[in-house]
């Protein structure tokens, strides 16, 4: 049986997941952020201290630190999981499109999903869950406006978001942040991929020059410190 924990960190929006084999008693962690290293453990231990076999990045992050070196250290994992495409100074295990990335029993896809960063994840779950990151939000999706060539980001969450409407309408999509603290309106922490085809403003648009427009206007301010932030969690 697959289980999925999903923890919201404090009031800051953020979420982080643990991944569970409850068979294998084995774990993996997904998107663990600095100052928030209790919330994961206090988690594997509701959980029975299962064997972290992988920690797992969706993607660079602009507006937190992460604490993925600091996990996979710990759990000796020998890297943690990113795309290849990353630029990644530590230690990777590097991802592919496609990649099955086992944890005990429980089977995660890897689907390359680049546009908010170009080493974008999302990670689909015994078809049933899918790690967005910050590809796919509830009723929205995520920013491009942080560095690279902003034209070119847009035309690739394009694309990513096309990739995703073929998924399974039953998927539970579960994105990396959530409620009114970045700018969402839903207060739901996840969603059912179909509603999001179905409503979700950034997916109606179905032409390239319209989506960039949307994806350049009208976003809330940039992250605090967001160009050191990218570079800390690059170093690793
Ligand atoms: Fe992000």
């Amino acid at each position: 049986m697959t289980k999925l924990s999903q923890l919201i960190l404090g009031d800051t929006g953020c979420a982080s997941y643990i991944i569970f084999c409850e068979k294998r008693n084995k774990a993996a962690i997904v998107d663990s952020f600095l100052g928030f290293e209790e919330n994961i453990e206090k988690e594997l231990m509701k959980l029975g201290s299962p064997t972290v076999e992988y920690v797992i990045d969706t993607h660079n992050h602009a507006d937190r630190r992460s604490s993925s070196p600091l996990f996979s250290k710990k759990h000796n994992t020998g890297g943690i999981v990113k795309s290849s495409k990353t630029p990644y100074k530590g230690q990777i295990k590097p991802t592919e499109d496609g990649d099955i990335i086992l944890v005990g029993e429980v089977q995660v896809e890897v689907m390359f999903t680049p546009g908010h960063t170009p080493d974008h994840n999302c990670y689909l779950v015994d078809n049933e869950y899918l790690l967005t990151g910050d590809c796919l939000f509830i009723g929205d999706v995520g920013r491009i406006d942080l560095g690279g060539d902003y034209r070119k980001k847009s035309d690739l969450m394009f694309d990513s978001l096309r990739r995703l409407e073929k998924l399974d309408p039953n998927l539970r999509i579960y994105p990396n942040h959530v409620g009114a603290v970045h700018a969402i309106s839903s207060e739901a922490t996840y969603s059912q991929l179909g509603h999001e085809i179905e409503t979700n403003e950034a997916m109606q648009i179905k032409d390239k020059d319209e989506f960039f427009t949307y994806m350049t206007e009208g976003w809330p301010p940039k992250p605090d410190d967001w160009e050191q932030i990218i570079q800390d969690n690059l170093n690793g």
